[in-house]
């Protein structure tokens, strides 16, 4: 113990504390042991003209089952957290078991249609007065399906949650009720943590990548989801650090659960392709008029193919 506290006390702050022989050691530890042994096919297709920056209302599980295999770069998403919220078209209290089951048949759609080396990061918030850890039900679920777990970011709200107070058992440890003041956001990878890409397609600025790495994000909620009427909207601050931390230009997104079409908004100001699908005619009418009013929307989504539009407006796409 001595020993340990005396080599603590050299070790000097500001570096990282060396492992020798970190690679061989990895190896026999077996690095995510648990995605060793996927079948995931490394041939990678295109998204089809028709799914190609269109927000199509309807039932993902009929959508989805149209598109082909691996022809989704980064799909960036938030169910239904199933808290009982008021949805247009679609209910939000199941029995747990339910709940989970319709869910992970969703994200096994979403696994097929990832492209190899693709991305899925899921926003969820665990509902804590039912003592259910959604988002460890959710990575233990990805992770049985062979995709390896990049990370967790903690997206930090700034104490929004909290307004009320809820103690429990108040200055007793008998049964302390836990409160936080943020929600989860869990990336998985299908195939390779590695991402193929131009780095001239890389648009994320060094300041911003070493403050986004950190992993704790602290983000305002969304303030206006009344005036878009809907009852969960994520900001889109988190869908723009999101596509740029863990997307290129170009790269295809994917918004099976997309409200009034946050993502897609993000994905087409970053110079992304989107597709976006909700079952609520309400939010995807809200979704379209907000893609409608952006600059270019007309030029680059009305008059494809989008690619060659994108080079024509910006010259910045290296599609090579
Ligand atoms: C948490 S909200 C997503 C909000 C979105 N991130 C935004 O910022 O607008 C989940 C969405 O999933 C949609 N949804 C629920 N079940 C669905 C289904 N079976 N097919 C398609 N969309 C569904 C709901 O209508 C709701 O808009």
């Amino acid at each position: 113990m001595s020993k340990q506290v005396s080599n603590l006390e050299k070790t000097d702050k500001n570096k990282e504390r060396k492992v020798k022989n970190r690679k061989q050691k990895e190896g026999a530890r077996g690095k995510h042991y648990y995605a060793n042994n996927h079948k995931f096919c490394k041939e990678n297709n295109a998204l089809p003209d028709e799914f190609t920056n269109k927000i199509i209302c309807g039932d993902l599980q009929v959508v989805l089952k149209q598109l082909p295999d691996n022809c989704i770069d980064l799909i960036f998403t938030s169910p239904p957290y199933n808290f009982g919220l008021d949805y247009e078209n679609t209910e939000d209290a199941f029995a747990w078991d339910s709940y989970f089951k319709a869910l992970f048949g969703v994200f096994d759609e979403c696994i097929r249609v990832l492209k190899y080396g693709g991305r899925i990061v899921v926003n969820v918030q665990p509902l804590f007065s039912d003592y259910i850890p959604t988002h460890h039900l959710i990575s233990q679920h990805f992770m049985h399906r062979n995709l390896i777990w990049k990370g967790e970011i903690l997206w930090e709200k700034n104490h929004y949650n909290c307004k009320y107070t809820a103690w429990g058992s108040w200055k007793s440890p008998s049964s302390p009720y836990l409160k936080y003041t943020g929600e989860f956001l869990e990336i998985f990878c299908k195939g390779s943590l590695k991402k193929t890409g131009s780095s001239k397609n890389a648009d994320i600025d060094g300041e911003s990548f070493k403050a986004w790495v950190t992993a704790k994000w602290t983000i305002a909620p969304e303030r206006n989801m009344r005036k878009f009427k809907h009852p969960a909207m994520f900001p889109e601050e988190l869908a723009n650090r999101v596509l740029k931390l863990f997307s290129f230009r170009g790269d295809v997104i994917l918004d099976p659960f997309a409200g009034v079409g946050t993502t897609c908004l993000s994905a087409f100001k970053l110079q992304r392709p989107y597709l976006g699908i909700d079952i609520s005619p309400e939010y995807c009418q809200v979704a379209e008029d907000r893609l409608r009013v952006l600059p270019l929307f007309r030029d680059i989504v009305e008059f494809p193919p989008f690619l060659q539009a994108y080079e024509r407006q910006n010259s910045k796409i290296d599609t090579k």
